[in-house]
Formats: structure tokens, C-alpha cells, sequence
């Protein structure tokens, strides 16, 4: 049997209730004798400042770094508003992000039939949709320099934001996104404005070139950013992997995400350099969703997006396809059967919580 490390940091608010039912999973998983998972568990965010003064410590990161995988709960709270920005819940997340090298955000937008009146689009246009979004999460317009507010007199200012990007970054993405795709439907769909920027001229090149060197067995077409978010929610079915930049990805990813119905639902996936001699990447795996103070305690938030976190982490850092789908599975027949969390469920139809749902999830995997 597989073993591998795992480091659970399950943060603030609904963080820890969600990853609860994710800890049972693994049990469930380790006693069908898929894999042992070996997990330490710590403080992060708000509670890790509570704690220690800092969202997150070293010996937290370093333990981050000797982990095949780190599962992330969400982070925040009004209870923190106040504390230095640099001990900010959301800066153990910026950290961990930074310091593992993180560049790949995986965004997968699946709309499972049960809940495809949820959606903001008709039921024909989103019904099986599962479309990948890779958006690059290490450079771009966040980061690049010069990034500065200079004051011109005269009452005006100038902003300035700097959008960088060079080959090898563009490179590293590019593969990520076509080697998924190899996994799915065989086809990307490279989008920036080479019409207006730089950057996306030469995003377009290098992609090209990464495709014609290493992939020519997929298929790869490029769109402009604004006719991407257009084709979105106009025929989302069309596409299977988007590789996007960081800017384009963080708004084309919310858009995808609004198709499927609830932020209960989406995990994501963070992705580091392959080692060059194991070909193992470092990882985080979390909910796109964040602490959720309004419900946090009650025992009512959907477990679904964190649970599809880890059906990511055992598809992607572990090599447990199998799993991942059974997992996946698990989760639309349970929807089928019109099990519902609050955020999910039509108005009047009878809701559960928490544990109930991963009971649930626990016996549809029985
Ligand atoms: P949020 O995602 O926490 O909540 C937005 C709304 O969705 C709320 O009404 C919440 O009850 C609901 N919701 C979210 N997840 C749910 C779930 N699993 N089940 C049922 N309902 C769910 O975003 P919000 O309210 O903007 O932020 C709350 C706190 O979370 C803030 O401190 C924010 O900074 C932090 N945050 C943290 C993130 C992270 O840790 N990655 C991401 C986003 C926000
Ligand atoms: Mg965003």
C-alpha cells in the first residue's frame, strides 16, 4: 500500500468543521487499503495568531515543505480585522503559496446534473459541464514591477501596475495545462490580448511553441481574453482546459465557478515545480470558499468543496485516479439522491449538515 505525508491546516470558521469530514474520508480510504496517509495537523490563519502571533510559523512551513500535500481549510474573520496586516489570517496563505512556489492554480467548474438549475445559465448550456481552468498564480500584474502611486501635482496621480512575464513562466504553465488536458478531452485553449499587450503576444508564442515541441497531439486554439469570458457563458461546453494569466484567470475562474452553482461546491488545487528527479510537485488543496463566519458553528456548512479538494490531491499528488473518480462518484450520486446542504438546496426542499452530508458521502462509498 502507497503511503504518503499530509500536512492538514484547516484554519478559521467553517474551516475546521469542513475538514473534519475529509479526515474520515481518509480513514475510509486507508482502511480499503488504497493508501496510507500519514497527516499532522496545525494552526493557520486567525487561530494560528490567536496561538502564536503570526497566520502561520516556521515550523508550520517547514513541515509544509517535508508533505507530499497540504490540505487548507479556509482563513479570516471579522474577529482578526484588526491585527497587523502582516499577521493577517489571509498572510499564512499568501505565504504558503510563495514559499512552496505555487504557480498553478487548478480550477476545475463541474456542474453536476442534480444542481444545474442552480446555475445562472439554462440547464441545456451547463448539464455535464466540466471545464479545467489553469490560471498562472506566481507573476503577472500582482507581482510585476513597477507597482506605484506617484503624485504628478496638481491634484492628479498616476497608478501604475506592471504585467511581467518571461518565457520560462509562461513555459512551466503551458505544460501543466497540456498535460491535464491529456488526462481529459485533449484540448486547451490558450487565452491573453496579443492584440493589446506585450505580455499576451508573447504568451501566445511561447505557448505555441511549447505545443508544437512537446504536444502536437493535443489540440490547441487560442482566444482573446474578453471573447473567452464571452464563449463562457455563452457555449461553455466548448471547452475543456483554459491556460490563462493571472489577472485573465482570476476573472475567468470566478465566471466558470458561477456556471456550476455554489461556492460550496468548488475545490482548487495549487501546484508547485515538478522535482526534477522524483517528478513530484508540491501541493496545496482547498475550497475556493473562505471561513464563512455567518454559518460557522452551526454545523451547517457544505463539506462538498473541501472534500472535492482532497478527490484533487488524490488524483494529482498521489496518483490515485481511481479513488479520485470513486469519490466523484460518490458525490453525484449523493446529489442525485437530493441530499442537500443549505447553500445548495432549492427553497423549501429539506436540507442537512455537515456530518450528515459526509455520512452520506461515507455510504455511497460503502
Ligand atoms: P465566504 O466564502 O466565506 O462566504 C461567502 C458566502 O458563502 C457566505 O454567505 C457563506 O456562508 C457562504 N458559504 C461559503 N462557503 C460555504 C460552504 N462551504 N457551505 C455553505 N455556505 C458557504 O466569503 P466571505 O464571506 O467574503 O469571507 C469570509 C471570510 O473568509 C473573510 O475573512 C475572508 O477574508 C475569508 N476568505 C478566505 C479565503 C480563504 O481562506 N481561501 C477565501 C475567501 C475569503
Ligand atoms: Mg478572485
Amino acid at each position: 500500500m502507497p503511503s504518503f505525508k499530509l500536512l492538514l491546516l484547516p484554519g478559521d470558521g467553517i474551516g475546521p468543521e469542513v475538514m473534519a469530514e475529509v479526515k474520515r474520508l481518509l480513514v475510509w480510504f486507508e482502511k480499503r487499503g488504497v493508501a496510507a496517509f500519514n497527516y499532522d495537523e496545525r494552526l493557520v490563519g486567525g487561530s494560528s495568531y490567536d496561538a502564536d502571533g503570526v497566520a502561520i510559523t516556521d515550523a508550520t512551513m517547514e513541515l509544509a515543505h517535508a508533505s507530499d500535500a497540504v490540505l487548507f481549510g479556509a482563513v479570516g474573520g471579522p474577529k482578526w480585522d484588526g491585527v497587523p496586516y502582516d499577521a493577517r489570517p489571509e498572510a499564512g496563505l499568501l505565504r504558503l503559496r510563495k514559499d512552496l512556489g505555487l504557480f498553478a492554480n487548478l480550477r476545475p467548474a463541474i456542474c453536476y446534473p442534480a444542481l444545474a438549475d442552480a446555475s445562472s445559465l439554462k440547464r441545456e448550456l451547463v448539464e455535464g459541464l466540466d471545464i479545467m481552468i489553469v490560471r498562472e498564480l506566481t507573476g503577472g500584474v500582482y507581482f510585476g514591477e513597477p507597482k506605484t502611486i506617484t503624485d504628478l501635482g496638481g491634484g492628479q496621480k498616476r497608478a501604475i501596475d506592471s504585467q511581467v512575464y518571461d518565457t520560462f513562466e509562461i513555459e512551466r504553465i503551458a505544460r501543466v495545462a497540456f498535460d491535464l488536458a491529456k488526462k481529459r478531452r485533449n484540448k486547451v485553449t490558450s487565452t491573453e490580448k496579443r492584440n493589446v499587450m506585450k505580455s499576451g503576444l508573447l504568451w501566445n508564442q511561447v505557448v505555441t511553441e511549447v505545443h508544437r515541441r512537446e504536444f502536437p497531439e493535443v489540440e490547441l486554439e487560442h482566444q482573446l481574453a474578453d471573447a473567452c469570458g464571452m464563449q463562457l457563458v455563452r457555449r461553455p461546453k466548448q471547452f475543456d482546459v483554459i491556460v490563462c494569466d493571472n489577472l485573465f484567470g482570476d476573472m475567468l475562474s470566478d465566471i466558470a465557478a458561477m456556471l456550476t452553482g455554489s461556492l460550496g461546491m468548488l475545490p482548487s488545487a495549487s501546484l508547485g515545480e515538478a522535482d526534477p528527479v522524483t517528478g513530484k510537485r508540491k501541493a496545496m488543496y482547498e475550497p475556493v470558499h473562505g471561513s464563512a463566519p455567518d454559518i460557522a458553528g452551526k454545523g451547517i456548512a457544505n463539506p462538498l468543496a473541501m472534500i472535492g479538494s482532497l478527490g484533487m490531491a488524490l488524483r494529482y499528488s498521489f496518483g490515485l485516479g481511481e479513488a479520485a473518480d470513486l469519490l466523484d462518484t460518490a458525490t453525484a450520486n449523493v446529489l442525485a439522491k437530493g441530499l442537500r446542504t443549505g447553500d445548495i438546496a432549492a427553497p423549501g426542499q429539506a436540507t442537512i449538515g455537515t456530518t450528515a452530508m459526509g455520512d452520506a458521502i461515507l455510504a455511497e462509498l460503502d
